[in-house]
């Protein structure tokens, strides 16, 4: 069914909470750099992808980003939080992703983007001691507060639509609790200030839905993956997505089990582990920020495997993944993955994975892809847990009546047929 889109005039807002962070920043400027024609947006699906239309013989490949009404990189402006007050070139400089002369081509534009001061709990994240943090005694009027920094960032960028994106630090586990399963109990807790159930990144989602900008979830903290934020997205006709971006090596496990399960190979172990050293790695040092991170890396194989269609292949897994905070590497993260697998008449075989990556690298055209795909839904009316954007997250969101779906490829179908619904195109039922 074709969407009737609004379309994307003016400017888009993207506000950025963790706007110092390595990943925001290497989003940030690598957007600044591309848009001034100084880099490509290499691993972008709505810079670079096509996206077939019509039957093969008809050979129509546009771009996505020729037929699918998306804000133009022109159009954005940034912005967004931090616990810490440098700038984002300072922030950059910093998270040593990028080099200087990367950096020195969007220098000025870097140096004018300043965080807001950050909803921050120590207790929420153990390894960090924030200085630019807001002190409103609750966590409603913290909510406030950062509704009221939506609408002056808005009215003095003078911005048409705001995105906003977590991409801050990794909360400690949280499983979903009494406060959470509706809006009205959730926001007695906010007045009550029930720091125990409400996050802070539960502050920002919160705000950016009452205000109706879309929330995307970066991390796995649970967050917006609530029944209460559900309902008020629903309220608020407001487009939400998450959680954790897929990237290094979930993103290769989600590539390699469908390969497993097509051949009827049997699995016996995934030993997973990484060797990183940037502030996300000395964050997820913590154990209880590594719990959230840990959840959300292990849900993947089961889900895709199926153990209860193949307890003879799948039945008897063992998986493990470990993180590992080792300063050298910085943004530079080391992934091995052992997986033990077994053929033809049981006999065990294995595969080895050895992925140097940059992590930052990996996941800025993720973030760009994500910010101007959820002001597209947005404009096309899509509220709600947007499931088509699975393709992105470790721990695709998804309400208590449906699975989450793993699969790379299966995820890139339907985020491609979403795109040709919404304009009216023919769905196709493989890759193209
Ligand atoms: N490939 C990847 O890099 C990847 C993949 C999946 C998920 N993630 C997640 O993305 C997030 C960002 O990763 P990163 O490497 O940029 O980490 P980072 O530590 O470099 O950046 C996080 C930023 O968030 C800020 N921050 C922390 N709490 C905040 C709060 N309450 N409000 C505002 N700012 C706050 C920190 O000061 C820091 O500047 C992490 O949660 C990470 O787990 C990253």
């Amino acid at each position: 069914m074709e969407h009737t889109i609004k379309p994307a005039t003016g400017k888009l807002g993207v506000l950025i909470v963790g706007l110092g962070g390595a990943v925001s920043t290497t989003f940030v400027a690598g957007t600044l750099a591309v848009r001034k024609g100084l880099a490509q947006p290499i691993g972008s699906l709505t810079q670079l992808a096509t996206i077939r239309l019509g039957k093969r013989e008809e050979n129509k490949f546009p771009k996505i980003k020729d037929i699918i009404p998306l804000t133009a990189l022109p159009d954005v402006v940034f912005g967004g939080w931090d616990i810490f007050a440098e700038d984002a070139y300072a922030a950059a400089i910093h998270a040593e992703v990028l080099d200087e002369k990367d950096l020195n081509g969007v220098k000025d534009e870097l140096k004018s983007i300043r965080p807001m001061p950050a909803v921050f709990d120590q207790e929420w994240v153990k390894r960090l001691h924030g200085t630019h943090i807001k002190q409103e005694p609750t966590r409603w009027e913290l909510a406030q507060a950062v509704r009221k920094d939506i609408q002056e960032f808005k009215k003095a960028n003078g911005c048409d639509r705001i995105v906003v994106l977590w991409s801050a630090s990794t909360e400690v586990y949280l499983p979903m609790g009494a406060a959470h399963q509706s809006l009205a109990v959730f926001e007695q807790a906010m007045k009550d200030n029930d720091c125990a159930a409400i996050s802070p990144s539960m502050c920002y989602a919160y705000a950016a839905i009452s205000e109706g900008c879309p929330y995307i979830m970066g991390a796995p903290n649970l967050c917006v993956d609530i029944p209460a934020m559900w309902e008020l997205a629903a309220q608020k006709k407001v487009a939400i997505c998450g959680k954790d971006y897929k990237t290094g090596q979930t993103m290769i496990k989600t590539v390699l089990s469908p390969m497993l399960k097509r051949l009827m190979l049997g699995l016996a172990g995934w030993f997973s582990t990484n060797i990183l050293g940037n502030r996300d790695g000395e964050v997820l040092d913590d154990p209880d920020s590594f719990k959230t991170k840990e959840v959300s890396k292990l849900s993947v194989i089961d889900t895709i495997l199926q153990p209860e269609l193949y307890p003879e292949l799948y039945g008897n897994i063992y998986h493990k993944v470990r993180i590992n905070y080792y300063p050298p590497r910085k943004d530079n993260k080391e992934g091995w993955d052992n997986i033990d697998i077994i053929g033809w008449m049981g006999y065990p075989m294995q595969l080895k994975v050895d992925f140097l990556c940059r992590d930052s690298i990996l996941a800025a055209p993720l973030c760009l892809d994500l910010v101007l795909f959820a002001d597209l839904a947005q404009r096309a009316g899509m509220f709600g847990i947007q499931d088509w954007l699975s393709f992105y997250f470790k721990s695709p969101m998804h309400d208590f009546e449906h699975i989450p779906e793993h699969d790379l490829f299966i995820q890139y179908t339907k985020l491609k047929n979403t795109l040709r619904k919404m304009i009216g195109e023919e769905t196709l039922d493989y890759i193209d």
